[in-house]
């Protein structure tokens, strides 16, 4: 039988808990193949085990497996360490070392949910979007940098290739959605912008179906908030992405529902969008969807497209029968744990497929 070998990163806070839900319904679901898991250290719990956010033999377990399953990193406890040893050097480490350059995420809007967000219903009914954000260049990586006692400072820089890298994916994925495809910047001030403007735009000449935008940063985060629907594939820049990203989330009603895929030449990975959330670790209240369907994205990137629909179907359904985790229910009581809706959603997948 066909067998993948995944690496397992729960990292800190509600990372446990939630790659627990996923692994659940990994283990639930009908399959025709087989998981094979390894679990890896990263993060703080990594600094507090092997001084090291990202060691040696986590960084080599991740490059020798067919996909790597993330859940989340950080913490109040790490945040006074010098740079090299905070946990999100661990993950920002393990992108650039993968070379995991395009970062994909889906916002999609669940019916069932459309109450759960703070925007008004005609607004964000339909919306079906996906950010592609470059993931290991510009201000997160750019040299130098440096923190000095009154002064510090950081470089956004880009190389033609990386822009063209990631361009190529975002305009083939436009080529494969609605062929519409919004390239998000800062042109009027930044030269790396209109360095990303010259190189996409002559791009666009080798994809005549597909539709190219510009868009400013500061009037496209208006944008998304006033009339998402305008949008199809927006590709941009690391730390635009960053922000553009969770802003988006605001859409489908909670960061507890956004999975991403990081994809690079050889080697992909897959984690929710959001954070440890340290006020919630441990007391089974986060919302598992996230990684679940960051989960669904990994076996759908593995060529196992069926499954991973079974569990799409399984979650738009424990949805539709208006179950929701404490991020979604409001001020409601009424909401279920992150356990429970792991459970649930195994439940609906056991139904559907009797
Ligand atoms: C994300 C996170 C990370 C980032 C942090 C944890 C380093 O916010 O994946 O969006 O900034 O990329
Ligand atoms: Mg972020």
């Amino acid at each position: 039988m066909k067998t993948y070998n995944i690496a397992l990163m729960p990292g800190d806070g509600i990372g446990t808990e939630i790659i627990n839900e996923a692994l659940k319904v990994l283990d639930s679901v009908p399959k025709d193949f087989k998981l094979n898991f390894k679990e890896y250290l990263i993060g703080g719990i990594a600094v507090d085990k092997a001084s090291n956010p990202l060691p040696q033999d986590s960084l080599e377990g991740a490059k020798n497996s067919d996909a790597i399953l993330f859940g989340a990193i950080g913490g109040e406890k790490w945040d006074k360490l010098e740079r090299d040893l905070r946990p999100e050097s661990g993950l920002l480490r393990l992108r650039k070392e993968l070379g995991i350059y395009a970062n994909v995420r889906p916002v999609r809007i669940y019916n069932a949910l459309l109450d759960s967000s703070p925007l008004k219903k005609n607004i964000i009914e339909n919306v079906d979007l996906v950010i592609i954000r470059e993931l290991i260049s510009g201000i997160y990586f750019g040299e130098p940098r440096a923190k000095e006692k009154d002064r510090a400072y950081n470089t956004m820089a880009y190389t033609k290739n990386e822009i063209e890298r990631i361009a190529k994916y975002a305009f083939d994925l436009a080529n494969k959605r609605n062929k519409k495809l919004c390239c998000v910047d800062k042109a009027n001030v930044l030269e790396t912008s209109q360095l990303w403007r010259e190189v996409v735009s002559e791009m666009a000449k080798d994809y005549d179906d597909v539709k190219l935008s510009f868009m400013y940063v500061d009037n496209a985060s208006m944008q998304l908030i006033v009339n998402p629907k305008q949008f199809d594939v927006i590709l941009t820049e690391n730390l635009f992405g960053d922000i553009l990203s969770d802003e988006a989330s605001v859409i489908s009603g909670s960061i507890g529902l956004l999975s991403s895929a990081s994809i690079g030449e050889n080697i992909a990975l897959f984690e929710p969008i959001h954070g440890s959330a340290p006020d919630i670790a441990g007391q089974n209240l986060a919302n598992p969807i996230a990684t679940i369907l960051s989960a669904s994205m990994m076996l759908e990137h593995l060529g196992e497209t069926k499954t991973a629909k079974i569990i799409n179907n399984a979650i738009d359904s424990v949805l539709k029968d208006g179950y929701k985790t404490k991020d979604l229910a409001k001020d409601s009581k009424d909401f279920c744990s992150c356990s429970k809706m792991g459970d649930l959603i195994v439940k609906y997948i056991k139904e559907q497929n009797g």
